[in-house]
């Protein structure tokens, strides 16, 4: 090794990076052909976060030597962290083919797989890495976080406890025991699994979530909210999925033991994080339902990013209807004129699923989806139905489009807004004359007012007060439906899903 290759591995190693890519660059520069600077360039551009720079120096390696282990490991992994599990997975692959033991593939592959929600694949690599060595704290880990996302418990336990023996303070291993002894209803070991874990890190919001969701279960409501509480403090910079998870489980302590409990802390959230838009929503939801008259625009996105992801899955197992409801309306209702090229148009399309049952039905059309959340978005869009995707809040959308729309549709949308004037009189100024627009409410069984915010930041509407407001904007209405739309917990429900048709105007 070289004098200048000495000074900047010591540089390297005392993480002064800028200083050892000097050095690394001007090695390359004299000799381009040499494997080892164009990776050592790599590493330092990696190192200072500078993926683009990292991925083009590995790539230079990867042409000097194809089976280099170090680039393509390098590259795959950068991938990986960039979500671009198309590139990462070729890399891996590619080391694979050279050695169908390198553990690193497989666990990158594995990876790959688990992000993409393909648990039993990820399992796979991961179980060919574990043959390899058992005592891989790595496989073992991801074996016992898969299982339990594959609701095999015991397994879960089984690797967990095998985790263990090999790392003895791994939180992890003590959260994924935690929360499957939960699921196998085994509380007194889940409780003393967490609280060990607390042992070892008393500042980790997810050991203190698991707990909460432990007390919520057995119905301990003043600790459920308590270790709720802590979930949300332990950490300076708190994650908006804490602030989520806090809102939900108020609310479901409003619904299951009263809402005395569940103010005293909404009071506390709110004093706390005055300036968090979710917790001003989702507090003011349960402390003062009367003043809001639509949900924060900041708090939809957030919440519906957050859930996008799991979003389909989650929807299916609450036994959601409205896609078929709506559906169904359409078929029944909505007279395609022979050969029209049908202009439809989706309200906060979500992830998709409203428009893809009604194109299935409309046929040869021009779809377009508008929703606030970037990532529901992303995932209407791999569904390949829309034609036009707009990220807008749908008000604002409304009164700056200057097409028409001969149908237009918002599953479970108006549920997070509370006065419907606006949005119903817009929707009317962009339906063509005899257009028709399909949507559910959810029925206000609280009270008699026009709508009425609940704890869990949703409005129910009064169906009089919907028809009135139809009927004021210049749209007949075809049917009225009751019919359950979710399920909730333990309840159904219930709204209404309503075909109205604009008046065709008759120019004098
Ligand atoms: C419960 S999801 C329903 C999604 C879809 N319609 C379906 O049936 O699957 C409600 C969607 O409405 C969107 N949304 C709510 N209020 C909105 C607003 N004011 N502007 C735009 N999108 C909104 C949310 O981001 C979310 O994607």
């Amino acid at each position: 090794m070289s004098n200048l290759e000495q000074k900047a591995a010591v540089l390297y190693n005392e993480k002064k990076y800028p200083e050892a890519l000097d050095i690394y660059l001007s090695l390359y520069q004299k000799s381009p052909k040499t494997e080892k600077y164009s990776i050592f360039c790599g590493s330092c551009f990696d190192a200072m976060g500078e993926s683009d720079q990292a991925i083009s120096y590995y790539k230079k390696a990867t042409r000097l030597n194809p089976v280099s282990e170090t680039s393509l490991i390098a590259l795959s992994n950068i991938y990986y962290n960039k979500a671009d599990y198309e590139n990462a997975f070729k890399f891996a692959y590619r080391l694979l083919r050279k050695n169908p033991n390198n553990a690193s593939a497989l666990l990158c592959l594995g990876n790959i797989a688990y992000c993409k929600a393909d648990y039993e694949n990820a399992l796979h690599y991961y179980e060919l890495v574990y043959k390899n060595n058992n005592s891989s704290y790595i496989a073992v880990i991801n074996m016992a976080n898969t299982y339990y996302d594959l609701a095999r418990y015991v397994k879960a336990v089984d690797f967990a406890k095998k985790a263990l023996k090999i790392y003895p303070s791994s939180v992890d291993a003590y959260i994924i025991l935690g929360n499957s002894y939960i699921e196998l209803e085994k509380h007194e070991k889940a409780e003393k699994s967490l609280l060990r874990a607390l042992e070892f890190r008393d500042d980790n919001p997810w050991i203190y979530n698991a707990l909460s969701r432990l007390y919520q279960k057995t119905e301990k409501w003043e600790s459920a909210l308590e270790t709720g509480w802590n979930a949300v403090i332990c950490t300076n910079n708190t994650h908006q999925d804490q602030h989520i998870n806090f809102g939900y489980l108020l609310y479901e302590c409003v619904d299951e033991k009263g809402k005395e409990l569940a103010e005293r802390y909404a009071k506390k959230w709110l004093n706390r994080y005055p300036d968090e838009k979710i917790v001003s929503y989702m507090a003011t939801a349960i402390l003062d339902n009367e003043s809001l008259k639509s949900a924060d625009t900041d708090y939809v996105k957030q919440i519906f990013d957050a859930f996008a992801g799991d979003f389909d899955s989650t929807l299916s197992g609450l036994e959601y209807q409205v896609p078929e409801h709506i559906g169904k309306c359409v078929k029944d209702n909505y007279k395609k004129p022979f050969y029209k090229y049908i202009k439809y148009l989706d309200l906060g399309c979500g992830t998709g699923l409203c428009g893809k049952t009604v194109k299935s039905i409309i046929g040869w059309s021009h779809v377009t989806g508008v929703d606030l959340s970037e990532k529901m978005l992303l995932q209407a869009k791999r569904k390949y139905v829309y034609d036009r995707l707009v990220m807008d809040e749908i008000v604002n959308f409304l009164n700056t489009e200057d097409k028409k729309y001969h149908l237009i549709t918002a599953g479970d949308v108006f549920t997070y807004f509370g006065d419907l004037q606006k949005v119903i009189n817009l929707i009317a100024k962009v339906l063509t004359d005899g257009g028709q627009v399909i949507f559910t409410i959810s029925s206000n069984y609280i009270n008699s007012d026009d709508y009425h915010l609940t704890p869990s930041g949703r409005f129910i509407h009064n169906s009089d007060y919907v028809l009135k407001l139809l009927k004021k904007n210049g749209l007949k209405k075809n049917s009225i439906e009751r019919k359950p739309l979710r399920n909730e917990g333990d309840r159904v429900i219930y709204g209404f899903v309503i075909v109205a048709e604009k008046f065709i105007t008759i120019e004098k």
